[in-house]
């Protein structure tokens, strides 16, 4: 810090760079007055200056030369707005070695690298804050490392992906096919050009590696969560979830469950009374729950400029008052050890599944007999025609190890009688 300014170097003129970058032109007082020091932007850096943005930068500030910003000795913070994990972890890394704090946002560094990058910077005693990876403006991160530090976490139940939450919610509302619903979002700009991380759960689930790692106080793999995505939803599973008192949403769910942890993403069937079945449209929130703490649960945008800024002026703010206060480096990863994982077959969970089978007598009863032969207690069952001499067959199932669904399903579709079994989605109703 110089002339009792701190100055930050933005990686990155995107999105959230520049929705930073106008927060802190447009609060400067406020943030001033509440960081006990003004934050100026000394310099941003992009490799494309030319490219259209609803914001502009000064000719002075520009630069395409990321290493100008992270060797220069009097810049304090760097933020990497860049995404991914290539280029981005390069300069977070110089950063840090440069003795720089660093915000970034990026989910998918922190949830792949954040084992390697939050210790060098206790290492290098400089601060890493990373909020808005997760949940946009949603202060879910500081909520667990701070406000709920002393509690215990159980679980943790997150709607954490904005456009599979548009693309459910407007299938559930308008009874449109997925495909449709992604092309309109494509055509609206809620959704990327290349939608499979978000469609297939890939997203949330780095997503829902940070999140557990802070709610668990352990390192998590996210090549161990297991993932599945919502391209298989149809609106006939939609309605038929409708009329027995469920939405079905994208879930990131975490669990402890004794000395192993439940780490999932997957669609699911959720009682309309659950407060996340409330979340709509490009909406997220995170569902805590614990002994001390009960259930808390934290709603808001997702993403976008400004939600997302805000959540990176933040975590600036903070390391902006740690230079001030010489405390740098006073929030240092606290997890211990690796996370051992439960596989998925053994975790309990309750389903939905639809099956399209002959209309003849007898076919329900052998159904039943392959479940209970497996040990699957069937909790309900709908049968509706669908014309041709089949009918379809919707069963909700009690909670039991997801293992013996599996198999009873493996001996159930042998059967000549069964056409198909169209879906397989998990119910979450604790
Ligand atoms: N692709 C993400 C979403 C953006 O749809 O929620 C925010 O991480």
């Amino acid at each position: 810090m110089r002339d009792g300014t701190v100055r930050i170097g933005i990686l990155g003129a995107g999105v959230v760079g520049g929705g930073l970058y106008q927060i802190l032109q447009k609060n400067a007082e406020h943030i001033e007055r509440v960081a006990e020091v003004s934050i100026e932007v000394a310099a941003i850096c992009d490799v494309d200056w030319e490219r259209p943005r609803d914001f502009s930068v000064p000719t002075a500030l520009r630069t395409t030369d990321a290493y100008e910003i992270i060797n220069d000795p009097d810049i304090d913070i760097i933020v990497e707005t860049i995404g991914g994990s290539d280029v981005a972890l390069e300069y977070v890394t110089a950063a840090i070695r440069a003795g720089k704090s660093v915000v970034t946002p990026n989910k998918e560094m922190i949830a792949h690298h954040g084992n390697q990058i939050l210790p060098l910077a206790a290492q290098y005693g400089v601060d890493i804050q990373f909020e808005g990876s997760v949940g946009g403006v949603i202060p879910v991160l500081r909520s667990l490392k701070e406000s709920l530090a002393s509690a215990q976490i159980d679980q943790i139940i997150g709607i954490v992906n904005g456009t599979t939450n548009y693309i459910l919610t407007e299938m559930t509302e308008a009874g449109a096919q997925f495909t449709e619903v992604l092309a309109a979002a494509r055509r609206e700009g809620y959704a990327e050009a290349d939608p499979t991380a978000d469609i297939e759960g890939i997203d949330a689930a780095n997503k829902l590696a940070i999140l557990a790692a802070l709610a668990f106080g352990t390192r998590v793999r996210v090549e161990e969560i297991y993932r599945e995505g919502i391209s298989q939803i149809t609106p006939t599973d939609i309605d038929y979830a409708r009329q027995m008192g469920y939405v079905i949403k994208l879930l990131a769910i975490g669990a402890r469950n004794g000395d192993q942890l439940e780490l999932r993403v997957h669609p699911a069937l959720l009682p309309v009374q659950h407060p996340l079945a409330a979340v709509r449209g490009v909406f997220n929130a995170i569902f805590i729950s614990g002994p001390e703490c009960g259930e808390v649960m934290l709603y808001g945008q997702g993403a976008g400029a400004l939600p997302t800024g805000t959540a990176v002026a933040g975590d600036v703010i903070d390391c902006a008052r740690n230079i001030v206060h010489d405390s740098r480096g006073r929030t240092p990863c606290r997890c211990e050890g690796e996370a051992s994982v439960r596989p998925v077959g053994e975790i309990e969970t309750s389903a939905y599944v639809r099956m399209c089978v002959a209309d003849q007598p007898g076919v329900l009863g052998r159904i039943a007999t392959l479940l209970g032969h497996e040990g699957v207690s069937i909790e309900s069952v709908i049968q509706r025609p669908a014309g041709n001499d089949v009918a379809d067959i919707v069963w909700v199932m009690h909670k039991g190890p997801e293992r013996h669904l599996q198999a009873a399903l493996c001996a159930i579709k042998e059967l000549d009688v069964v056409e198909q079994i169209c879906s397989v989605i998990r119910v979450v109703d604790e």
